[in-house]
């Protein structure tokens, strides 16, 4: 499994919202590799509720400039959020609560959700955001 890297498809336009992205990656890449070199439940799932919390706090930096800004594909926006969170929790109680350690499959399922969201949904505020001058 590939680690994530930054590139120009990456991008939405709006600086604080790529750099919120590049902190995601970043920390998704901190779980791939530490779970690769034998790292403890202990240390994954602080890492994972970092990136939880993180995931959180970033979606309600694009929600609130979306609401600013009238953005009209915000209720969609906004339940995907909801849905990405949802399967993230679900997951951080299986690493909490289940005998096994994390399986390569719910890393890549967390990684393509990212990829798929920040190349395809998130992809649809720039332009929007943009035109009202935030960048
Ligand atoms: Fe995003
Ligand atoms: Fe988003």
């Amino acid at each position: 499994m590939s680690l994530l890297t930054w590139n120009h498809a990456s991008s939405v336009g709006v600086r604080a919202l790529d750099d919120q992205h590049g902190i995601l990656m970043d920390t998704t890449n901190e779980l791939r590799l530490t779970l690769l070199h034998g790292g403890g439940r202990e240390q994954v799932c602080e890492i994972l509720d970092r990136l939880i919390e993180f995931t959180r706090m970033h979606f309600q930096s694009e929600e609130k400039l979306m609401e600013d800004t009238d953005f009209p594909g915000l209720i969609e926006h906004r339940a995907e959020h909801h849905r990405m969170l949802a399967t993230m929790l679900q997951s951080a109680h299986c690493l909490q609560h289940s005998a096994t350690m994390p399986t390569r499959a719910m890393l890549c399922a967390l990684r393509d959700g990212y990829i798929e969201h920040i190349e395809g949904l998130d992809q649809e505020y720039g332009p929007w955001l943009n035109r009202e001058v935030i960048y």
